[in-house]
C-alpha cells in the first residue's frame, strides 16, 4: 500500500453511530419537494437558506440538512460520538494526523452543540458531536406514517481511489469491516464499515475521490420500498429512480437507488443483519459473483459506478479529485474487458469465455446496451 497513513499515538474518539448529512442543494425548494413531500422526511425546523430533516424514529434534531449554495456538493458526514468528552479525542487524533480541525461550541448547525469539524486524511469533511437537541420520536405517531415512511438513516457511502488505505484509515478510527469485493489478484473494490451493529454506518467505493456516492435511510419492511417505487411512478417521476429495486448480494438489504434534483444519490435500505458480536465473520465476496451487488443478477447501471457527489472543505470549496489507478469494478464486470458468473464452477472457465453468462443476460452489462 503506498503511502498509508500513519496510526495515531491518540486513541480515536467513541463514535456511535452516523448521525447526519450536511448536503449543499442548488434548489431549495425543489430539493425540499423531493425529500418531504416525495420521500417524507419531516421537517424539524427550516428557514430561507437551510431546511432540517429527520426520520420517523429519530429523537435528535435532524439527519440531513438541505443548505441551499452554488455547487451541489456535500458540506459533512456527521457523526455522533458517546460523550462531550470524545471531541477532545477527536481533536487530538487528527491534529496528530495534520488535519485541519474546526471547533464550534455552539454547533455548526441548528439544533446541534459543541462540534468538531475535520477534513480528514482521505479528504472527506467529517463532523463529530455530541451535544444535540432533542425532538419527538414520532415513531408511535401512525397518523403521521406514509407508505413509505423512512424510518432511520442507515449509512454513508465514500468514493475514495485506495479502497485498502481508507479501510486501514477508518480501522484507526475504530471502525470494523464487514464485508467486502475483491478479487483473485488483491484488488480491493470496496469494503463496508461499521460502528453501530449493522453492516456499515460508511461504505468506501473505489473511485474518483473524494466523493460522496450515496446516503442510506432505512425503511420498516421491503413493501415500504415497493410503495416509495410506485409513488414516484403515480407522480410521474420514475426517471428519479436510478437502480433497483432489489435485493443486494452484499449486506444482504432491500435497496432502491435515487437522485434527488441536484443528482445526489439516495439509497432506500432495509433489512441488513445484527453484526454486533466481537467474532462478527467478515463476508468476502469475488468482483466476478454475478450476485454481489444484486442477488437476483439485474445489472448495475454504468452510471452508478462514475457518479458521485463533490465533497467540500471546511471553507465550502469542493476537494480536488484523484483518480483512482486499480482497475475498476466496472471495467471488470461491464464491458469488452468485463466477465461476470453465475455459478462458482463458471468462474474457472470465465477468464477464457467471456461470455459465461447467457448471452441474452450478458448483453445487459455492455455498456450502450441499457434499455
Ligand atoms: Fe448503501
Amino acid at each position: 500500500m503506498p503511502h498509508p497513513i500513519p496510526t495515531p499515538v491518540a486513541p480515536p474518539p467513541d463514535i456511535l453511530r452516523c448521525a447526519y448529512m450536511e448536503l449543499v442543494v442548488t434548489d431549495l425548494a425543489a430539493s425540499r419537494n423531493f425529500y418531504v413531500d416525495v420521500l417524507g422526511l419531516v421537517v424539524t425546523e427550516e428557514d430561507n437558506d437551510a431546511v432540517y430533516l429527520r426520520s420517523i424514529e429519530e429523537f435528535i434534531h435532524h439527519n440531513l440538512v438541505l443548505r441551499q449554495g452554488p455547487v451541489a456538493a456535500v458540506a459533512a458526514f456527521s457523526y455522533r460520538v458517546r460523550s462531550p468528552e470524545e471531541l477532545d479525542r477527536a481533536v487530538a487524533f487528527y491534529t496528530e494526523l495534520g488535519c485541519e480541525a474546526r471547533r464550534a461550541p455552539e454547533g455548526f448547525t441548528r439544533g446541534i452543540g459543541d462540534s468538531v469539524r475535520v477534513i480528514d486524511p482521505l479528504g472527506f469533511p467529517y463532523e463529530f458531536f455530541y451535544d444535540v437537541q432533542h425532538v419527538e420520536r414520532l415513531a408511535w405517531r401512525y397518523d403521521l406514517h406514509t407508505p413509505g415512511a423512512l424510518v432511520r438513516l442507515d449509512h454513508f457511502n465514500q468514493v475514495t481511489p485506495d479502497v485498502p488505505r481508507a479501510v486501514k484509515f477508518m480501522e484507526d478510527l475504530g471502525f470494523r469491516v464487514t464485508e467486502d469485493i475483491q478479487d483473485a489478484e488483491g484488488t480491493t473494490y470496496a469494503a463496508w464499515l461499521r460502528r453501530k451493529p449493522t453492516v456499515h454506518d460508511t461504505a468506501m467505493t473505489g473511485g474518483d475521490g473524494p466523493r460522496m456516492h450515496h446516503v442510506a435511510f432505512a425503511t420498516h419492511e421491503k413493501h415500504n420500498i415497493i410503495a416509495i417505487c410506485d409513488k414516484l411512478g403515480a407522480l410521474r417521476l420514475s426517471d428519479r429512480i436510478e437502480r433497483g429495486p432489489g435485493r443486494h448480494g452484499v449486506s444482504n438489504a432491500f435497496y432502491l437507488y435515487l437522485r434527488d434534483p441536484d443528482g445526489h444519490r439516495v439509497e432506500i435500505y432495509t433489512q441488513d443483519y445484527w453484526t454486533g458480536d466481537p467474532d462478527n465473520p467478515v463476508v468476502t465476496w469475488d468482483v466476478h459473483d454475478n450476485q454481489r451487488r444484486d442477488w437476483w443478477g439485474n445489472p448495475v447501471v454504468p452510471s452508478w459506478y462514475t457518479e458521485a457527489s463533490p465533497v467540500l472543505d471546511l471553507d465550502g470549496n469542493p476537494q480536488p479529485v484523484v483518480a483512482r489507478t486499480d482497475t475498476s469494478e466496472m471495467a471488470v464486470t461491464i464491458g469488452a474487458d468485463g466477465f461476470s458468473y453465475t455459478r462458482p464452477e463458471d468462474a474457472s472457465r470465465a477468464q477464457d469465455d467471456a461470455d459465461v453468462l447467457p448471452s441474452w443476460k450478458q448483453g445487459e452489462y455492455k455498456l450502450g446496451h441499457q434499455l
